[in-house]
């Protein structure tokens, strides 16, 4: 064929092709191994030398003129089969499903909230102090030398080079009063980490220390400061009562239980039948540790406390598992939501 017989022949039928696939068809006819624009290519090699270049320029104008009708007709195409699904495709708008559920506050932060509230409203600051610890902060400041038998009473994580995952938020007491001179009272609410996992211990867990220092603070401070945050998370009819116990960094130290809020002190399931329920440890901040800290243990006194929140949420919300807490069954979640906080 010629190129103006291809041209006569093609282009009308590039313009008469109804569908991707037939236009892929006539495209090998004439572009394919043997389609008509290949084998007059391919027809050059007979000609004289002298009408070679213009034949070459003329089969090659064509290929041009052609494959960009291809295209264009490949777009048209394209477009038309788009607007045919659009067509025959609807969207049904009444299915029955609410859009979102709504979320609730994880119990634990729901507690944390309450706590933060109540102690900042008795002018107590929320201090953030790092997850990722020295031994110094976590330990040796707070009484803690290495090699003390109390570092027993923590399976801490160590993560090499006097690095640690604090296994207490009591670390905070001492970055704070590094950098913040007394009067002080604080709160460092947040997470810690040991090598503990059971029914009631998971390997990271929540705390939130308590500090108090200032001139003439003694032990009857820190009972009236704890009894009247129990009497706020367990009732008004709460009451408190001191253990002698030992912490390395109080002197002295105190294990601290509250009435039960369940039975009163009768003696129930949540109580265990004992009457009281225990919820944190506490004491006087020790000298050393004040020292350490550049305090002068003459002029000041502190009390500090530490409660665990995982541990109160399970007494409050009566769960016995602590991997609830942490398994994300929105089915759980939900059961708490609007509890305490969650407005
Ligand atoms: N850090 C202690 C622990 O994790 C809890 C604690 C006890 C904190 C007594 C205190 C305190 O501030 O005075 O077991």
């Amino acid at each position: 064929m010629t190129p103006e017989q291809i041209k006569a022949d093609y282009i009308d039928k590039i313009e008469r092709v109804g569908s991707e696939k037939e236009l892929a068809d006539l495209k090998a006819a004439i572009f394919g191994k043997s389609g008509v624009i290949t084998e007059l290519t391919r027809s050059l090699k007979d000609l004289p030398n002298e009408e070679k270049p213009a034949a070459g320029k003329k089969i090659n104008d064509l290929r041009v003129e052609i494959l960009a009708l291809c295209d264009k007709k490949e777009a048209e195409l394209h477009r038309a089969a788009i607007e045919r699904q659009l067509n025959s495709e609807t969207l049904d708008l009444s299915i029955d499903k609410p859009f979102r559920t709504v979320g609730a506050i994880h119990p634990i932060n729901q507690i944390k909230k309450r706590l933060t509230d109540y102690f900042v409203g008795n002018g107590y600051i929320v201090y953030d102090s790092p997850e990722i610890e020295t031994d110094y902060y976590n330990f040796q400041a707070l009484n803690i030398p290495p090699d003390h038998p109390a570092r027993d009473m923590q399976d801490t994580f160590f993560i090499g080079d006097g690095m640690l995952l604090r296994s207490q938020t009591s670390s905070g007491q001492v970055r704070l009063m590094e950098k913040v001179k007394p009067p002080l009272k604080m709160i460092c609410p947040g997470r810690v980490f040991r090598a503990d996992d059971d029914s009631t211990h998971s390997p990271v867990f929540h705390q939130m220390e308590g500090l108090v220092v200032d001139k003439n603070v003694t032990l009857c401070d820190l009972k009236g400061a704890l009894e009247g945050f129990a009497k706020f998370i367990f009732g008004g009819q709460t009451r408190i009562r001191f253990r002698p116990s030992y912490f390395p960094f109080t002197e002295p130290s105190v294990e601290v239980d509250v009435s039960c809020f369940n039975c009163g002190g009768e003696g129930c399931r949540v109580c265990k039948n004992t009457g009281w329920i225990e919820i944190l440890g506490a004491g006087m901040v020790n000298r050393k540790v004040l020292a350490n800290c550049g305090i002068d243990p003459d002029e000041y006194q502190g009390f500090a406390f530490g409660l665990g929140l995982d541990r109160i949420t399970m007494i409050l919300c009566e769960i016995n598992d602590i991997k609830l807490l942490w398994e994300n069954d929105v089915r759980f979640l939900r059961a708490f939501r609007g509890q305490g906080g969650d407005k």
